[in-house]
C-alpha cells in the first residue's frame, strides 16, 4: 500500500458523472476486509444488536427523541493533509460543546504521535479546535495511522460526549446509541474525478461512514494500480467526505482510467456487507 507523493501544478477541467441509483439493501457495512486491528467484530455486533433492541422497544412505547435529536449538533472531524507542509492538521467541532480536549490529545499522543494544539476559533455556535500532528517529524502519510487518528478522535468524542453517538455513523459501532436515521448508501455515495494539472487528478468520494472506510478506499484505488495520496478526510456525522490526489505512472488519469476507478469505487462502496453475522 505504497503512497506516492506528487506536488505539482494545478488546472481543474473535466468532471466525471456522479450518482445513479438502484434500489438495494442499504445496510451500512462493517469494517470490511481492512477493518482496523483495534476493532473486535464479535462484541461490537452484540453491542449493536442490544442497542437496536432498546431503540426499537423505545419506539414501541411511543418514546420520541426528535426533540433532543435536534439539539445535538453534528460532529465534524476533518483531517487536512494540504494546509501545512510538515504536519497533519486535525480539525474537530461539535457545536460549542467541546472543552480543552486534553484527553483527545493524550489519546493521540498514546499512538506515538507528536501533537500540538493549534488555534481554537468560535464562529457563531461552532467551536473549531485544531491539532497539528507529526510522526517522525513529518506529516502522517500512513493510511492505517490516519484511520487510527480518525477513530481515536471519534472514540474520545463518544466517550466524553455520549450524546454524539446518535449523530455519528461510528455510534453504531462504538457508541451507546446508534443513529436513528441511517444514510442510504446508494444515495449517499458519490465518486467524482477531476483533473488537477497534468500530473495528477483529484478524486472526491462521499459515502456513508464506517470504521476502516479509509483503508478500504485506499486499497481499492491501489488495487487498480493507481497511486494515491490523501488530501482531506472529513467525517461529518454519518457521512465521510474524502479527497485524494491520484495519478497513474506519474500522470493524471485519462477518461477511461477515471471511469474504471469510479466504477470500482461505486461498486465496492455500495456493496452490501457480505460477512454480516446472521440472525
Ligand atoms: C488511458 O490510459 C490507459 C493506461 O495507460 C490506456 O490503456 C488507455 O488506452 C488510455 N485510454 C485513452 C482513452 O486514452
Amino acid at each position: 500500500m505504497a503512497l506516492a507523493a506528487f506536488h505539482h501544478g494545478l488546472v481543474a477541467v473535466a468532471v466525471a458523472p456522479a450518482a445513479s441509483s438502484a434500489a438495494a439493501a442499504s445496510r451500512v457495512p462493517r469494517g470490511g476486509f481492512l477493518g482496523l486491528h483495534a476493532a473486535s467484530p464479535a462484541p461490537l455486533a452484540t453491542a449493536r444488536r442490544i442497542c437496536c433492541q432498546s431503540i426499537n422497544s423505545a419506539n414501541v412505547l411511543g418514546a420520541s427523541s426528535s426533540k433532543s435529536d435536534e439539539a445535538v449538533p453534528v460532529p465534524v472531524v476533518m483531517i487536512d493533509q494540504e494546509s501545512d507542509r510538515d504536519s497533519t492538521i486535525v480539525q474537530l467541532s461539535f457545536g460549542d460543546r467541546l472543552g480543552a480536549l486534553l484527553d483527545t490529545m493524550k489519546a493521540l499522543k498514546d499512538l506515538g504521535l507528536d501533537v500540538t494544539k493549534g488555534t481554537v476559533t468560535t464562529d457563531s455556535d461552532v467551536t473549531q479546535t485544531k491539532f497539528h500532528i507529526m510522526r517522525f517529524g513529518r506529516k502522517v502519510e500512513d493510511p492505517d495511522m490516519l484511520e487510527r487518528i480518525r477513530l481515536t478522535v471519534i472514540n474520545n468524542l463518544l466517550k466524553y460526549h455520549p450524546e454524539s453517538s446518535e449523530k455519528l455513523a461510528m455510534g453504531e459501532f462504538f457508541g451507546i446509541k446508534p443513529p436513528e436515521k441511517k444514510v442510504d448508501i446508494d444515495i449517499a455515495t458519490h465518486v467524482v474525478v477531476e483533473d488537477d494539472g497534468p500530473k495528477r487528478s483529484m478524486l472526491y468520494i462521499e459515502t456513508a461512514d464506517r470504521p476502516g472506510l479509509l483503508l478500504e478506499v485506499i486499497k481499492i484505488i491501489t488495487d487498480t494500480n493507481i497511486d494515491v495520496e490523501s488530501a482531506e478526510i472529513d467525517t461529518e456525522g454519518l457521512v465521510a467526505k474524502d479527497k485524494f490526489h491520484v495519478s497513474y505512472r506519474g500522470a493524471k488519469l485519462n477518461s477511461s482510467l477515471s471511469q474504471v476507478l469510479i466504477n470500482c469505487l461505486r461498486y465496492y462502496l455500495r456493496r452490501p456487507e457480505t460477512d454480516e453475522d446472521s440472525y
